[in-house]
């Protein structure tokens, strides 16, 4: 959620911070503020974006080699001057910049409260900086020892970076729940809520870990112990991060960019695991656990959002191909629903970010009932590959538009090579089937290649239905999820309101809502259910409905009948989802450009869910 960047170092550090706050501005985008020591401590903060502080600071006297920096996601308390971050303890001592949620932040502030702290804002954050600020200077304590007894009384999530405007030589991070990510300079320290800051300055880091707290020092050391007070060890590890991998290389959004990337990230989710001449799929980062899926009872895939519905399609496939049972469950359900999890099952969690809270809070109960977890992520490094017993990665690239697009088509990627590996081991699909599908399925960047030609066409379409209030899609079998999915794409970035619907269903109550002003999108390649999906169509013209069709390329059928129609090469049933979801995104995309919204950051939203 909120974005967290530190420097110390030799450098101004304000430049850094704002840069960084500038890459991360992705995880919240309300508020932003930054604090340097330069003589004393000077905090600005701002409503708005990096842009509004940016303007709000020019003139300022913003010397100074040690800063933090925050761009906010709200939880509690508006997004207002006030509520931003960084938050300034009552002595005046202690600032901070925090990401998480201080789950019991009420009682903490009832007792400050009786001890005669005032506060300014409606945050957690202040309660906890006020916290430290007590507890140090009841007994006298260094700030770390202030900090560490604090930590054991929060209950919650959080990273934090602390700065003492008495001591310009020293940051203080610490981490639960919520990611924190130090890059390693030359005399140098650069802390983030993740690489993205980072990779321009140092590709060495170390991931600090759940109830771990860092110290940086001024003169190269860092040191990490642990809230129980034990020293912890760390390792520094190498960045494969490129710099350009978060630019937007000419387009004007990043979203156009990672939908415009799919070809090349679908070839990298594949690159050395499939490999067609020997009809092999190998997966060698869940290779120790692959028995464990081949004797598994079931498996239960847990995410959110878009990767909840890949885990859809993860469904669709591993039924399909390798007839193993699949539940797929929204993370933040299951979590709290007392599930049945026994030892043979194999819990995939599924997350672009690897660091959404509902998700780790899944994995975590299903690792204490005894299952085996395992990944599906994007962020290397992060916290669920981290916690799993295994995983893939998705290896699309970094990620920055908050509509997910090449994270998706990503994720089917894995979970079809996982599927085609499990049923080739269990004998589920003859060896002929097999073949056909990786060789298909090695066909499938071309072929999103092609779809992308239709861009001029979907713009068109975008433009007959910009101003519509209300959006249907309908799929059946392995398009039903991606029908849920272009209407999650949809109402993220234009704020139309949209459904998506199994086809069938829509005869059990959204076909109530069609009238001539209703678009339905109507996903129409799929072979085995094609008269049932022309029966579908018609009814839906019946009641004046407007249909834009997806369609195998060459059906004159459904051309006849639809009033648009977006053709994609044919494939295998199984595969549809990675090419008839791009048309999809193509149309929410240019729908959104022409409501003038927002693309990258859309209201309200944020790349990575933190909080549950
Ligand atoms: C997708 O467009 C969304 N922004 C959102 O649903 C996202 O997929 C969800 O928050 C899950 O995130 P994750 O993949 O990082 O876990």
């Amino acid at each position: 959620m909120c974005g967290i960047v530190g420097y110390i170092g030799n450098r101004p550090a304000h430049p850094i911070l704002i840069s960084g706050l500038k890459r991360l501005e992705y995880r919240g985008y309300d508020s932003a503020g930054i604090a340097l020591i330069n003589g004393g401590l000077h905090i600005f903060k701002r409503a708005g974006k990096v842009s509004d502080l940016e303007a709000f600071i020019e003139g300022e006297d913003l010397t100074g080699t040690i800063g933090i920096g925050h761009t906010r996601w709200a939880t509690h308390g508006e997004p207002n001057d006030t509520n931003a971050h960084p938050h300034l303890s009552q002595s005046g001592n202690i600032t901070m910049i925090h990401n998480g949620i201080i789950e019991n932040y009420a009682p903490l502030k009832e007792g400050l409260t009786q001890r005669g702290y005032k506060f300014t804002s409606e945050t957690d954050t202040e309660v906890l900086v006020n916290l430290i600020d007590y507890i140090q200077q009841l007994d006298n304590l260094d700030l770390l020892e202030a900090v560490r007894l604090a930590l054991n009384q929060v209950v919650g999530a959080y990273a934090i970076v602390i700065m003492d405007r008495n001591d310009p030589n020293q940051l203080i991070a610490a981490r639960k729940g919520s990611p924190l990510v130090i890059g390693i300079g030359k005399d140098e320290f650069f802390i983030a809520s993740d690489a993205t800051p980072i990779v321009e300055h140092t590709k060495n880091v170390v991931y600090l870990n759940d109830e771990e707290i860092a110290v940086l020092s001024r003169n190269g050391e860092l040191n990490i112990k642990t809230i129980q007070n034990k020293e912890k060890p760390y390792s520094i590890q190498e960045l494969e991060l490129q710099i350009e991998m978060l630019e937007k290389g000419g387009y004007e959004h990043f979203m156009l960019k990672e939908i415009y990337e799919q070809p090349n990230s679908v070839l990298d989710s594949m690159r050395g695991r499939l490999n067609v001449k020997q009809g092999e799929v190998v997966l060698g980062g869940i290779k120790d656990y692959f028995q464990k899926l081949v004797n598994a009872d079931r498996v239960i895939i847990v995410a959110c959002g878009t990767s909840w519905i890949a885990g859809l399609v993860g469904e669709y496939l591993l039924e399909d191909l390798a007839r193993i049972n699949v539940e797929v469950e929204y993370a933040s359900e299951f979590r709290y629903r007392n599930p049945i999890i026994t030892e043979k099952d194999v819990v995939i969690a599924i997350s672009q970010s690897g660091e959404t809270a509902d998700t780790l809070a899944a994995l975590e109960l299903a690792k204490a009932k005894g299952a085996t977890i395992l990944g599906i992520c994007n962020v290397v490094g992060s916290s669920i590959p981290r916690l799993t017993h295994a995983g893939v990665y998705t290896h699309a690239g970094p990620e920055i538009g908050v509509a997910s697009t090449k994270a998706f088509t990503a994720q089917v990627t894995v979970l079809s090579l996982i599927s085609l590996a499990l049923a080739h081991k269990k004998g589920s699909i003859s060896e002929t089937r097999y073949r056909e599908l990786v060789q298909e399925l090695s066909l499938i960047p071309e072929k999103i290649a092609q779809v992308l030609k239709s861009d001029v066409q979907i713009k068109h379409i975008a433009q007959t239905f910009k101003d519509v209030r209300n959006f249907l899609y309908l799929g059946r079998g392995y398009n039903f999820p991606v029908a849920l999915e272009g209407a999650l794409k949809l109402k993220e970035i234009s704020y139309i309101h949209a459904e998506g619907y199994p086809a069938a269903e829509m005869k059990h109550g959204p076909i109530a809502l069609i009238d001539e002003e209703m678009p339905v999108v109507v996903l129409a390649t799929n072979m085995s259910a094609y008269d049932k999906i022309i029966s579908n169509i018609q009814e839906v013209k019946a009641r004046k409905g407007r249909v834009i069709a997806i369609v195998t390329e060459g059906d004159e059928v459904i051309k006849n009948i639809a009033e648009f129609t977006i053709e994609i090469p044919a494939t295998e049933e199984a595969l549809t989802p990675l090419l008839s979801s791009i048309p999809l995104q193509l149309l929410a995309y240019h729908i959104a450009v022409l409501r003038g919204c927002n693309i990258d950051q859309p209201r309200n939203l944020a790349k990575s869910v933190t909080v549950e």
